[in-house]
């Protein structure tokens, strides 16, 4: 039997690429969202960042996620094909990295809520789908998190996914969901994101009043814990899952991307499986898709009980 909670694939740079994302999503995944793309490189006709926008027909509901700080530009981005091809568009103001926040984008949008709200009002406007807002309790407190939440509300979001740790923390220590109660109650689902790696975990959120959880870092690799969470059934193949993986990214992107970006993924594929590292390392140094499935199915081979996970 399902829980009655959403489950969200959290946006993840270099990692929530199409396949991963339409991956997840037969595992089980309510919504998907992109990586994170620039509304500026997108409206100035910069092709990889629309090529990064391809999705499998299959996987929806999924959202568009765009970062930027000005407010027309973000509105010109979510009016191109490659963005109203989504069924949603999310606003990046959580990023902590360095280059994006210097650049006013992500997280250092929660130092200026007057200019948050202005780019929140103006997609709205230019949008007439779903429009949600990722950002983080704050930038060294989260003193100001419920009233940045309120101004989501007001200026248009629908709902806001919270990452619950400051921009300070990056990814150390653990989320503090402390404040999800007063989040709840500011009057648009919330949907909590931050270390959720259990169906435990995930109904206590809930019971806290998150309308869902986003899951992140959890699902590299393991792709079927949406459908744990909901305490549904699965048989996951981490072989045919990472051939699988590599086949969607051939149907766009040319071999040599595709080797490159399956080398973290199949790194995430085999964490934790005893003798996986030295496979790692072999692929980690091939430059052909041939030169990183062969060693993925040699170890299978030699290890077919490491290969599925059915419950
Ligand atoms: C490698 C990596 C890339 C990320 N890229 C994005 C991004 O593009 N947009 C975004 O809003 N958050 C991004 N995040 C943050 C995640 O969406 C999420 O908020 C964070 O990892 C906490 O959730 P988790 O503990 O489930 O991983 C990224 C996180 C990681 C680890």
């Amino acid at each position: 039997m399902s829980a009655d909670f959403k489950t969200i694939l959290a946006p993840m740079a270099g990692y929530t690429d199409f396949a991963f994302r339409a991956i997840c999503r037969e595992y089980g995944a309510d919504l998907t969202v992109t990586e994170m793309v620039s509304s500026k490189a997108l409206v100035m006709g910069n092709a990889l960042s629309r090529r990064m926008l391809c999705r499998e027909e299959s996987d929806k509901p999924s959202f568009c996620q765009i970062f930027g700080h000005e407010p027309d530009v973000m509105a010109a981005s979510v009016l191109l094909p490659e963005v109203q091809s989504y069924e949603g568009v999310d606003i990046n103001m959580g990023c902590p990295v360095r280059k994006i926040v210097g650049s006013g984008d992500g997280s250092a949008l929660l130092e200026n809520p007057r200019l948050a709200s202005q780019c929140i009002s103006a997609v709205k406007k230019a949008w007439n789908k779903p429009l949600s807002v990722k950002f983080r309790l704050g930038v060294s407190d989260s003193g100001g998190a419920v009233d940045f939440a309120k101004m989501c509300a007001d200026s248009g979001a629908d709902f806001v996914t919270v990452h619950f740790r400051t921009r300070k923390q990056m990814y150390s220590g653990n989320a503090d969901y402390t404040l999800l109660p007063k989040l709840a109650s500011v009057g648009i689902p919330v949907i909590a994101n931050g270390d959720v790696a259990t169906a435990e975990q995930s109904l206590r959120l809930c019971e806290m009043g998150a309308s869902g959880v986003a899951i992140g870092r959890g699902a590299l690799g393991h792709p079927y814990l949406f459908s744990e969470v909901k305490g549904g059934h699965f048989c996951f193949d981490v072989l045919e899952t990472i051939e699988r993986h590599a086949e969607l990214l051939t149907k766009v992107f040319e071999e040599r991307i595709v080797a490159n970006e399956m080398k973290k993924h199949v790194a995430a594929y085999l964490k934790g499986k005893r003798n996986g590292k030295s496979v790692v390392t072999e692929v980690m140094s091939a430059h052909t898709l041939e030169k990183i499935l062969t060693p993925c199915r040699n170890f299978f081979d030699e290890n077919p009980q490491m290969r599925r996970i059915i419950r």
